[in-house]
């Protein structure tokens, strides 16, 4: 989300905080069905309590496709289209010695196409959320893989070959 609101002009605190916050009450409230505590229904409305822009809640809602809050605005677009493929690009970097570094848009379209592969990401959404942001698909994935390997450590995504204590 960083990534994008920076090449974009947008402003980065607030695509930046959306996108951490988005899954924030996941654990604790997965069930989808309760609609009081449902995610992402508890994380909204505590930001709401605690004054939190309306972008930042009505984007939260929107990526949640049974809240019947279409994602519009370029915020809203972008965290659609980032959130599952982030999660995919994470577990494709979990099984390369070299984690997040030298993933291509080839071979993620690959693991793509392997039903057992990650199978809890959706693959309709990873390819539905680039197309509604008007992407190319490849240059899409490029576009998050560089990102993630900007963070690679921050991330844990450097591989496990990668060990040892960061030089001081
Ligand atoms: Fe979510």
């Amino acid at each position: 989300m960083l990534a994008f609101a920076e090449r974009d002009g947008e402003d980065a605190g607030l695509w930046g905080v959306t996108g951490l916050l988005h899954d924030a009450d996941y654990e604790r409230f997965p069930d989808m069905d309760d609609a009081e505590q449902g995610h992402p229904r508890t994380i909204m409305a505590e930001l709401r309590r605690r004054d939190a822009p309306p972008e930042m809640v009505r984007a939260i809602a929107s990526h949640a496709d049974y809240l019947g809050v279409a994602a519009e605005s370029p915020m809203e677009r972008t965290l659609v289209a980032v959130d599952e493929l982030c999660g995919f690009l994470v577990a494709c970097a979990y099984v390369r010695p070299d984690g997040i570094h030298g993933l291509t848009p080839k071979s993620v379209t690959k693991k793509l196409k392997q039903p057992s592969f990650a199978a809890a990401v959706n693959r309709a959404d990873v390819r539905g959320g680039a197309e509604q942001l008007g992407a190319d698909f490849d240059e899409h994935v490029a576009f998050v893989i560089a990102a993630l390997e900007a963070r690679a450590d921050e991330l844990d995504l450097r591989g496990r070959d990668a060990g040892g204590a960061p030089a001081s």
